[in-house]
């Protein structure tokens, strides 16, 4: 499998890459499929724009500068065309500091912080909100590029910490999320999905909910959003638990959030390990360590069969090396080798949609953070949205 993914990545690279055809302006490539494995959705493709601010730091050093969604340039001509080329690309905005996020509307909240760096917040920071005119400006640019929105929603408001570690309890505040719902539909701003949380289930990264009490929480979700979005047509989809993969965690709020809920089971990979590993640049070249995952994409494919058919699985988060990707590898071509793998393997097991972390930000964008200028990992998703055409 990884052998012949491989083998097709090898011909799309050398098209690109090697001069003579590079220098020509019309290359067509003919894939010629003979039986289908699986479907994707129209939509496959996605990349994230994140929360982070520019004090985000690991390792030493502070990759996300003014990638982050607060402060991101939003005038930049190269990332409009480089959003539009793919037409629509879908955009997942959140990330860790999504449950620490209120936005500026409604009166059910009264103060407005700014994300600062915290040692005893989550992630290392402390609250942080989103004012009503930098939502204008990013649907602006949304809109301008034809962009497909899931917006990730603050799954926390209202819980409290637990005695137990990293449990937190309690029902979920919706007031300031239907709040912001409700401008936003009211805007005509047109999302593509709602999704609850971020990186909250099973173990959770710095907090987690038992799978019951998100279910009822993303039932809660689907019925505001019912209410905001009559229009079957147009009604966003409802996406969760948007984190890694665990059988019985994902079994239960499957069984316990019901039928027709949840349109899209949303999970996160980052099977490279940490971005620091001093192996990265091996692992990425290595087959079989890159087939490893498939194991997670075949069980969650067949939990979702059979607890939740009605949905499908998405890669709602891929990054490749967590805490922000490699240095010297995650955005270089090398990292093609697991990109353009984990695309073709993905779509095998059945998944309707990978979003890449991230479009911007991080040592893993598809552009650079500071130029804009498109790493090699942005042609990769290029060229498979030219031959998906
Ligand atoms: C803490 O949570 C774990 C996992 O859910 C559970 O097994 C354990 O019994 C809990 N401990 C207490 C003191 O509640
Ligand atoms: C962005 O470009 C600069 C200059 O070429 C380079 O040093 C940096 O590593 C690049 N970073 C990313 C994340 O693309």
């Amino acid at each position: 499998m990884a052998g012949l993914r491989l083998a097709v990545f090898c011909v799309l690279a050398s098209l690109c890459f090697s001069s003579s055809l590079c220098a020509a302006d019309d290359v067509e490539v003919f894939v010629k499929g003979v039986t289908s494995l699986a479907k994707t959705d129209d939509n496959f493709i996605c990349a994230t724009l994140d929360w982070w601010p520019s004090e985000k730091c690991d390792y030493n050093q502070c990759p996300w500068e003014k990638a982050g969604l607060l402060n991101l340039d939003l005038n930049s001509k190269i990332l409009a065309n480089a959003i539009k080329a793919f037409d629509p690309l879908r955009i997942r905005l959140g990330g860790s500091l999504q449950d620490q996020l209120v936005y500026q509307v409604g009166d059910s909240i009264k103060k407005f912080p700014h994300f600062k760096r915290r040692d005893d917040g989550l992630f290392g920071f402390s609250r942080g909100s989103l004012p009503m005119d930098r939502w204008d400006q990013l649907n602006a640019l949304f809109k301008q590029t034809n962009a497909k929105i899931t917006f990730g929603l603050n799954a926390l408001h209202g819980k409290r910490k637990s005695d137990n570690s990293t449990l937190w309890v309690g029902e979920w505040n919706s007031k300031n999320a239907r709040d912001f719902m409700k401008y936003t539909a009211s805007k005509g701003y047109i999302i593509d999905s709602y999704e609850l949380g971020n990186e909250l289930c099973a173990s959770g990264v710095s907090a987690r909910l038992e799978a019951d009490q998100y279910a009822k929480d993303i039932i809660q979700l689907k019925e505001i959003v019912k209410e905001l979005y009559p229009d079957r047509e147009t009604q966003p989809k409802v996406l969760g638990p948007a984190g890694f993969y665990d059988t019985e965690w994902f079994k239960t709020f499957l069984e316990v959030s019901g039928p027709h809920v949840v349109d899209g089971v949303t999970h996160h990979i980052y099977n490279l390990g940490a971005g620091v590993d001093k192996t990265l640049i091996n692992k990425i070249q290595d087959p079989y360590f890159l087939d490893e995952i498939a194991e997670t994409f075949k069980d969650l494919e067949n939990v979702v069969k059979e607890f939740g058919p009605w949905a499908g699985p998405w890669v709602g988060e891929s990054g490749g090396a967590y805490n922000s990707g490699g240095k010297d590898v995650s955005h270089t071509f090398v990292n093609g080798f697991w990109y353009l793998d984990q695309l073709g393997m993905t779509a095998t097991f059945n998944n309707k949609v990978y979003c890449r972390q991230s479009l911007i930000g991080g040592n893993y964008g598809l552009l650079n953070t500071t130029s804009f200028i498109p790493n090699p990992d942005y042609y990769g998703y290029l060229l498979l949205f030219l031959t998906r055409k």
